[in-house]
């Protein structure tokens, strides 16, 4: 199925790519050291090779025909919108992510994109994370199994992937600058577990590099990340990309790993490539060895190009569709559906005619068709009565009691109602976090006031992350559709209607309330910097250890059969746990079922800190009625090491191990002990700190931090003295000429950008949060030449009150800039010819 020729990706052309290079200039490679536009990789025409594309991703193609940003503020051309990762990550399906892969890969072919920036896969440390629904899980095995299993499907097509964003980039607030403070042991067991699992299994032909800083150092100059985990011990054969507009340090990325700058940054960083060539302190071999990588991806970009081929934009509907139906979870259900024949079906919410089908930024996908709930419904019944009333305004639904009103007296006047709620559009984006985990008031109210007038009614949810549930009890069932792409909304009535059964798991835990979260003490962190105290405790890796009631657990989902599990034999064979069992569909219809297994270890030592449980292995699979299935699932011994910090290595603790098989995390249905021998067991004992529950709230103190850590924890960042990555938001505070020069800059880049003063508001407050957390240096970055590092010293002289530095920086500046614009005459000309 998967095509090893396609996977073997950059590592074909690595000769042909050092041939060209040899021929190259100084000035020729450094200009391959960042994109020609927006998106394009820059090429060289002198030895025929061709610029390619690359773009957004990742649940649909989001290639800017005219007009290029990061944040989707211009049209794309229509392609397929997939549901996004959080409703594909609760299909549990492996074979649905190739195929999606598969149709996407096509859609970049048709295009002549050579590259899809995605999957998105970071992990769901706390569920008010804005870009949630970009992102699969908060365990990294499902999403590295998924991550892993889309990019083999892509890149079968002759296409790149871009697996983002590495590392730890788990919130948007700050996301450009902030410090995330981990230990090393869980960041190697769960924020890069799921990186090195599609590293490993797709050779993925990309790896973006997050914005953020990793223990002090950012991504995109992160030696240890980059070159000694990433490319030494993963064994990762492709290149290294920034998020647009990550670049800090572009010298030190050279040698630390990282290989392509996006987007163009006009020519600024080519330029200190150069120079630092000149002047000794880079080597140019290094430097060679990282435009060989962007030449090898341009050569396999070209082969991309020359295959291109029409695409069946109906069969990928089709596919959409399926996805979303395997998507949506079917939280609670008191048996009333599928729903029975009905004459009569009052569809309340603004979302049943306006779907909220996909979130805000770089992710946004022009769809190629829209289906609506209500015209999807209308269509499977023509013979039913069906009355509306929207409820809500969809786009910010302010309080408004009249709606409410209107839409219970339209409940009553029905068999049964669905009411359709969840987060509207300016409740989920990219660039900023949600503040809070509530539903709108107004749609909390609605579905309180349609259950009062109908007992009979059903909740459709469309969000991409887990949402509080006030009224859970009230509704008789509860169908979680997350964010459901382009045909969600026949998606959801071949569900409510019985035509397709529910299978969908959650691949998160919905909490009861926000302050229940493991990270919520420390989230999103202060002074420029996240400490992540709570350590592996995410998701039900806290929830479980601790025995805390949640609203639905993680692998939660109902369906209309219902499975039996049987027969649980482990044994060890090799390096792998040997898992069987036996699943039947003990009921009348076709479905579903996804059984997961959690490993928790038995006799564990006090003195190693883990979690009570974690998964280990999942299957879905498919029965008719009355069908069964004898199961076996391999275990490599490997997924049960644990990272041992102290001694900087991966070990398997011998002794007794529980396997639990089940149908979520707290329905566990059959279990079996093993006991372990290991080769790689520590010899002397080993001692791992962690957190420790204890009853009240959850928090980790200082001293458990440090001990986690090794060291002390880091002091918070004082906001002066200003430097190149201080946010405009901190200069904004700096008297007079803070203000006026952060006004200054919002204006132009507002100007730059289109947002009108009348602009939609998801957009106006992405734009205003993005805006206030750039960091100085993005200015010369995205202001394509019009600003230099040397102007933005001068800046930083002013702020920080040097006035005097701040007259020489302007004199040496006049200089040095003639000099500069001789030497670098070369470099400005070529991008300028090239079309930036
Ligand atoms: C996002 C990336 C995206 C890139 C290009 C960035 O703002 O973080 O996920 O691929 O823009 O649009």
């Amino acid at each position: 199925m998967i095509d090893v020729r396609a996977n073997s990706g950059l590592r074909s052309k690595h000769n042909e790519a050092a041939t060209l290079v040899a021929q190259m200039t100084l000035e020729e490679k450094a200009r391959l050291a960042s994109g020609r536009d927006f998106w394009h990789l820059d090429g060289c025409e002198r030895l025929g090779l061709a610029p390619v594309m690359v773009t957004d991703g990742p649940h649909g193609l989001r290639k800017q025909a005219t007009g290029g940003d990061h944040v989707g503020l211009n049209r794309a051309v229509p392609a397929t919108c997939f549901p996004t990762a959080s409703g594909l990550a609760a299909t549990w399906d492996l074979g649905l992510l190739h195929e999606i892969g598969v149709a996407l890969g096509e859609q970049c072919v048709a295009e002549d994109v050579a590259v899809l920036l995605g999957p998105g896969m970071n992990i769901k440390r706390h569920p008010l994370c804005g870009r949630n629904f970009e992102y699969f899980s908060e365990d990294p095995l499902l999403t590295g199994e998924l991550a892993a299993a889309l990019v083999n499907g892509v890149q079968s097509q002759g296409v790149g992937t871009s697996i983002k964003h590495f590392a730890v980039n788990n919130q948007e607030l700050g996301r450009m600058y902030v410090d995330a403070i981990v230990d090393e042991r869980t960041l190697r067991e769960i924020y890069l577990r799921g990186f090195e699992i599609a590293v490993k299994k797709a050779q993925p032909w990309t790896v973006m590099c997050a914005y953020n800083r990793v223990n002090g150092v950012y991504c995109g100059e992160h030696d240890w990340l980059l070159n000694r985990v990433l490319r030494d011990e993963w064994g990762f054969e492709g290149l290294v990309v920034t998020d647009w507009g990550a670049t800090n340090d572009r010298v030190a990325g050279v040698t630390s790993g990282l290989d392509l700058e996006m987007p163009a940054s006009g020519g600024i960083n080519d330029r200190r490539i150069v120079r630092a060539v000149t002047n000794g302190e880079l080597a140019e071999s290094d430097l060679d060895r990282m435009i060989e990588r962007n030449v090898a991806l341009a050569l396999c970009g070209a082969d991309t190009v020359a295959r291109r081929a029409p695409v069946d934009h109906d069969a990928h509907h089709a596919l959409a569709r399926r996805a979303a139906t395997q998507s949506a979870v079917l939280l609670t259900n008191d048996g009333v559906l599928p729903l029975a024949p009905a004459a009569r079906i009052s569809v309340i919410g603004a979302f049943a005619k306006t779907p909220r089908y996909q979130g805000t930024g770089s992710s946004q996908v022009n769809p190629t068709r829209l289906d609506c709930a209500f015209d999807a419904l209308a269509a499977a019944l023509p013979e039913a009565e069906l009355n509306y009333a929207p409820g809500y305004e969809a786009e910010f639904s302010p309080e408004d009691a009249a709606l409410i009103n209107a839409a219970a007296t339209t409940a009553s006047d029905a068999d049964v109602a669905i009411v359709f709620a969840g987060l509207p559009v300016t409740f989920e984006s990219e660039g900023f976090d949600r503040s809070h985990m509530d539903m709108p008031a107004q749609h909390n109210r609605l579905i309180e006031a349609v259950c009062a007038a109908q007992p009979n009614t059903v909740v459709v949810l469309a969000n991409g992350a887990p949402v509080a549930m006030p009224w859970v009890e009230q509704p008789r069932a509860i169908l979680e559709a997350y964010l459901g792409g382009q045909a969600g909304g026949s998606a959801v009535v071949d569900l409510l209607l019985g035509v397709a059964n529910p299978s969908g798991k959650l691949a998160e835990t919905f909490p009861l309330a926000q302050s229940d979260v493991p990270a919520d003490k420390h989230f999103p962190g202060a002074n420029r910097q996240v400490q992540y105290r709570e350590g592996l405790y995410v998701g039900y890796r806290y929830f479980d250890t601790a025995g805390a009631d949640v609203l639905f657990p993680f692998g939660h989902g109902l369906s209309y059969t219902t499975f039996e599990f049987d027969a649980l034999d482990v044994a060890q064979i090799d390096d792998a746990l040997q898992v069987s069992f036996a699943l039947r569909n003990a009921g009348a219809r076709v479905g579903a079922e996804v059984a997961q297994v959690f490993v928790h270890k038995v006799d564990d030592e006090a003195r190693v800190w883990r979690p009570q449980q974690e998964l280990k292995a999942f299957a879905r699979c498919e029965l008719a009625p009355d069908e069964r299935e004898d199961l076996r699932l391999a275990i490599p011994l490997e997924r049960l090491a644990i990272f041992d910090p102290g001694q900087s290595c991966w070990m398997l603790q011998p002794g007794e191990y529980e396997i639990r098989v089940g149908a979520s995390s707290r329905d566990i249905r059959l279990t079996a002990r093993v006991t372990l021998h290991s080769e790689h067991a520590p010899s002397a004992a080993l001692t791992i700190p962690g957190p420790r529950l204890a009853p009240g709230a959850f928090d980790v103190g200082d001293e458990t931090f440090a001990a986690m850590l090794g060291k002390s924890v880091p002091p918070p960042e004082p906001e002066r003295p200003y430097h190149m990555n201080s946010s405009l938001l901190e200069i904004g505070n700096q008297g007079w000429f803070g203000r006026r020069f952060k006004a200054r800059v919002v204006t132009e880049f507002r100007r730059n950008m289109g947002i009108s003063d009348g602009a939609d508001p998801t957009l106006a407050r992405m734009f205003e949060e993005i805006a206030n957390h750039m960091p100085l240096r993005s200015l010369a970055l995205f202001s394509g030449g019009k600003m230099n590092f040397e102007q933005l010293e001068m800046v930083l002289s002013v702020l920080n009150g040097r006035y005097l530095r701040a007259l020489r920086q302007a004199f040496a500046s006049r200089s040095e800039s003639r000099g500069e614009s001789r030497d670098s005459a070369r470099v400005d000309r070529d991008k300028r010819e090239s079309g930036e």
